[in-house]
């Protein structure tokens, strides 16, 4: 079966979050499962020349985005026995970041046309079109209010319902030639504006979110981000599957960027004294050492830290914090690292090699997320063996069992309100357990003993798949 993923970030040719993780490593499991995959994206100028060199030019016509004739090349690249599709228009994708810029809905109002017009120059048929998040939610929709392609089945997936792409009312006209018809509540209407993502939601012949929480989180006002009665409405097309991490990418037993490789608890302890030296931490073996490796915005629960971070610099603790976002919060972290030099270390930006050898050198791993759809960094830390203390949100809640000492069960430590002190009370009760060396070492054991592979999760889209052409094929005759 051919299946044709659409997605504006993907590992390892553009990342600035977890769905490039995702779109990166899901793909190759799905075909080690028996499907043609192949994945669609925007030529962006950051991609690597080491990538860009390697680019075959396949076609190239003009597409019509509204009133605006734009050039479009479409240039194929196999990596890994994976083909990419990559689309070209340097007025839209020469730019220094992926997002963020005032014509984001023009950018990808031209990229999700560019999509549907390159079907026709593929040499490649999709029985289904798989999308992800706001970017491209246009797709299913344009194609559900046109005849030509009505064989195709889509499936749209929620990574982060916070951004929508809302667009003023008029982009409807001047970015996709639709009629004011379209601008209904039923449709792509949203409190007065016109929201990308709900075309997706609305159009889409199937949805799914990243975890199962998330996927019973998003039908409640709460979490809902004002489409929630939308999703509820949808709630027998919804599944939630969870995400998985590219076992062989993240592999202490094989991991290149490691001091040490390691299989077992015990084999963290040279990398852990190898980080703090490299951070010009003491190298105290004894002192429990806290990870954070995020990005620095509010959905991740950084203002909770915040909030504490001095009474938990009055712990015996170690703290290293990996990430960049919001300014306010690298200032921050920037600022305590000066207070705090023997306890606290931040690196703003992102490494990957660096961020593998914290989570080899960590303890412990903090992730107090306001909400969290998967989270993978809490998946990575704990096949590292670095125990996640999280809050009970999304896929977090679906990953992370509190340690029980009677059962001996659990693998992290989780608290339930997003309330700093409740944040505190946890990490100091993991900091009592890392004591008891027997016991931890029964915590970090659970951790790394997971399966945290794509294996399960991608046979439930290959089912999911299956039944949604099958229910079509059912409908033709
Ligand atoms: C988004 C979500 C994160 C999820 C990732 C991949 O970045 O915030 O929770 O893991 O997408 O699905």
């Amino acid at each position: 079966m051919n299946i044709l993923f659409v997605v504006s970030e993907c590992v390892p040719f553009v990342k600035s979050g977890g769905l490039a993780d995702v779109a990166g490593s899901l793909p190759k499991e799905l075909a080690k499962q028996g499907l043609d995959i192949r994945v669609i994206l925007p030529k962006y100028s950051t991609i690597s020349d080491e990538y860009k060199k390697q680019m075959k030019k396949k076609a190239d016509f003009i597409v019509e985005v509204g009133w605006r004739k734009q050039y479009c090349g479409i240039e194929e690249l196999v990596h890994q026995g994976i083909t990419y599709y990559f689309i070209d228009n340097e007025y839209y994708f020469s730019r220094e970041q992926l997002y963020g810029y005032f014509d984001d809905g023009e950018r990808f109002a031209f990229f999700n046309l560019a999509v549907i017009e390159a079907l026709s120059y593929l040499s490649f048929q999709p029985a289904i079109i798989h999308c992800h998040d706001w970017h491209t939610g246009m797709i299913p929709f344009l194609l559900s209010i046109s005849k030509n392609y009505v064989a195709i089945r889509t499936v749209f997936t929620i990574h982060n319902l916070q951004f929508q792409g809302i667009m003023p009312r008029e982009t409807l006209s001047d970015l996709f030639g639709l009629s004011e018809h379209y601008f209904h509540v039923d449709q792509l209407e949203y409190y007065g504006d016109v929201n990308l993502m709900k075309g997706g939601i609305v159009a889409a012949d199937h949805l799914t979110t990243v975890s199962p929480t998330y996927k019973q989180e998003i039908q409640t006002y709460t979490y809902g981000e004002g489409l929630h009665d939308l999703l509820k409405s949808r709630a027998t097309d919804l599944a939630g599957i969870l995400n998985g991490i590219d076992d062989a990418f993240y592999h202490p037993g094989e991991d290149p960027f490691l001091y040490k490789c390691y299989s077992n608890p015990s084999g963290k302890r040279a990398n852990k004294l190898y980080i703090q030296e490299h951070f010009g931490l003491p190298k105290k073996e004894e002192t429990p050492l806290i990870a954070m490796i995020t990005r620095l915005t509010e959905q991740k629960g950084i203002d909770l830290v915040h909030r504490v971070f001095r009474e938990l610099m009055a712990e015996d603790i170690q703290l290293i914090i990996l990430g960049s976002g919001e300014k306010e919060y690298e200032n921050f972290f920037r600022e305590m690292e000066g207070y705090y030099p023997h306890k606290c270390k931040t690196y703003i930006g992102f490494d990957e090699g660096l961020a593998h050898q914290v989570y080899a050198g960590a303890d412990l791993f903090l992730m107090p997320s306001k909400f969290e759809p998967c989270g993978l960094g809490q998946l990575i830390a704990m096949k590292y063996g670095a125990v996640p203390i999280v809050r009970e949100t999304g896929g977090l809640t679906d990953t992370v069992q509190s340690y029980n000492l009677l059962t001996g069960v659990g693998n992290g430590f989780t608290f339930s309100h997003y309330n700093a002190h409740d944040m505190l009370f946890t990490i100091k009760r993991a900091l009592s357990f890392y004591q008891d060396k027997e016991c931890w070492q029964t915590i970090v054991g659970n951790a790394m003993a997971r399966d945290y592979s794509w294996t399960q999760s991608a046979s439930q889209y290959r089912e999911l798949y299956l039944n949604l052409v099958s229910r079509s094929e059912s409908h033709v005759f």
